[in-house]
C-alpha cells in the first residue's frame, strides 16, 4: 500500500501513467463510471479549500465511490484535542482512501504512518502540496505538448507558497527547465529548496523582483497569491500583498505561446481583465486537477488492493535515523504538538552531521553525541 506525501513519491513514469490515466478518463469518463463503486474517500480537511476538497469529492463520486469527511478541524474531534495518529486510525475503519489538508507541516505524513489505508497530502502547512502539482503538471503537458526545456517564471509568494515548492521539486526531473524566480526580497525561495533541489539537479535559475522585465523570455507564468495566514507579522503581508498584479498590459510583451497558470484562489494578483485572454489557464487547470485526482485514487486504491502492506515511509534509503536526541526548530511541525509522537530525523550529509526531520524536512545540525 502507498501513499502520496510529496510529490517525489512517485516516479516520472508514474507521473506520466497518471496523465495517461486522466487523458483517457476524459476522453472516455463513461468507462470510468463505476471504477470505484462501493469504496469511500473521506476528506479531513483541517484547514479551508474549495478546489482541493471539491476536487476529490467530485473525483470520487465520479468514479461511483463515495464521500466522508469534514471541512474544518473544528467540526472534528481536534477540536477536543484527538492526535492526528488517531484521526487516522478512526478513519481507516470507515473509509478507503484519505485526502487529508492540515495546517502543520507533516501531518499528512504522521496520518500516513498510522492509517491502514492509503493517505494523500491535500497540502500540509508551507511545506508542500503535491496533487495541485499533478494539476499542474498535467496543465503544462496539455498545454504545451511537454515537460522539459521550458522557461517557467514562478512569481509571488515563493517563500510560503507550498504548491511553488512541490512544482520545483517535480520539474526538477525533467530536462532544459530554466527557472525564474520572480518576488520581493521578503518573499524568495527558501535557501534550502535552492540548494537541495535546483542544485542538487543543475538546474538553471535567476531570481529578480521585475515581472514585467521577466515576461519576454517565460513559456509558463505561474502566478501565486501572497499567503497572509502564514505571516507572522501581519503589518508585513499588507505591506507585500499588493506587489504583482497581472494585468492585460504587462502581458503586452509576453510570449503568443505563454500558459498562465495559478493554483487559486485568487486574491488580486491576477486581473479578471486577464481571463479572456486564451494564455489564461488557471481554470483549465482546476479541471485538470480533478482528473488527475481521479487518476491518483484509482491508482492507490489498486495498489492498496495488491499489495495491503503499508510502505515503510522512513529508512527505505538507508539513511541514518536518529530518535528522540534532537528537536525540530520548525514551530510549524506537526511534532510541535502531536501527542508523543517521536522526534525523528534523517541523517542526509553525514560528512557535515546535516540531518532533516521526517515530518516537515527542516535542516538540523546534529552534535557527536546525537550521532552516537
Ligand atoms: N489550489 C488549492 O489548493 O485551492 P484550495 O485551497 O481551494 O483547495
Amino acid at each position: 500500500m502507498r501513499s502520496l506525501i510529496d510529490i517525489v513519491d512517485f516516479s516520472v513514469e508514474e507521473l506520466y501513467g497518471l496523465m495517461d490515466t486522466a487523458s483517457d478518463i476524459i476522453a472516455h469518463p463513461e468507462r470510468y463510471a463505476d471504477a470505484c463503486r462501493g469504496k469511500k474517500i473521506a476528506t479531513l480537511f483541517f484547514e479551508p479549500s474549495t478546489r482541493t476538497r471539491l476536487s476529490f469529492e467530485a473525483a470520487m463520486l465520479e468514479l461511483g465511490g463515495s464521500v466522508i469527511g469534514f471541512s474544518e478541524a473544528n467540526s472534528s474531534s481536534a477540536a477536543k484535542g484527538e492526535s492526528v495518529a488517531d484521526t487516522a486510525k478512526v478513519i481507516s475503519c470507515y473509509a478507503d482512501i484519505i485526502a487529508m489538508r492540515h495546517p502543520r507541516d507533516g501531518a499528512p505524513f504522521v496520518a500516513a504512518q498510522n492509517a491502514s489505508i492509503p493517505v494523500i497530502n491535500a497540502g500540509d502547512g508551507g511545506h508542500c502540496h503535491p496533487t495541485q502539482t499533478l494539476a499542474d503538471l498535467f496543465t503544462i503537458y496539455r498545454e504545451k505538448g511537454r515537460l522539459n526545456d521550458l522557461t517557467v517564471g514562478f512569481c509571488g509568494d515563493l517563500k510560503y507558497g507550498r504548491t511553488v515548492h512541490s512544482l520545483i521539486a517535480a520539474l526538477a526531473r525533467y530536462t532544459g527547465i530554466r527557472l525564474v524566480l520572480i518576488s520581493p526580497k521578503e518573499l524568495k525561495l527558501p535557501e534550502n529548496i535552492k540548494t537541495e533541489v535546483i542544485a542538487k539537479h543543475g538546474m538553471e535559475y535567476v531570481e529578480t523582483s521585475d515581472l514585467e522585465g521577466a515576461m519576454p523570455a517565460l513559456d509558463i507564468l505561474y502566478m501565486t497569491r501572497i499567503q497572509g495566514e502564514r505571516f507572522a507579522d501581519k503589518d508585513e503581508f499588507l505591506r507585500l500583498r499588493d506587489t504583482y498584479i497581472l494585468t492585460p498590459e504587462k502581458l503586452v510583451t509576453a510570449k503568443q505561446e505563454l500558459a498562465i497558470l495559478h493554483p487559486l484562489p485568487r486574491v488580486n494578483e491576477i486581473s479578471v481583465k486577464v481571463d479572456d485572454d486564451p494564455r489564461a489557464c488557471y481554470f483549465k487547470q482546476v479541471s485538470n486537477g480533478k482528473y488527475m485526482r481521479m487518476a491518483l485514487i484509482l491508482k492507490l486504491l489498486d495498489e492498496a488492493k495488491r499489495n495491503p502492506t503499508r510502505v515503510p515511509l522512513i529508512c527505505e534509503d538507508g539513511a541514518k535515523i536518529i530518535r528522540n536526541r534532537m528537536r525540530c526548530s520548525n514551530s510549524r511541525c506537526i511534532s510541535m504538538v502531536e501527542q508523543e509522537l517521536d522526534q525523528v530525523f534523517k541523517l542526509t550529509e553525514p560528512e557535515k552531521r546535516i540531518c532533516r526531520c521526517i515530518y516537515c524536512e527542516t535542516k538540523e545540525t546534529a552534535t557527536e553525541e546525537d550521532l552516537k
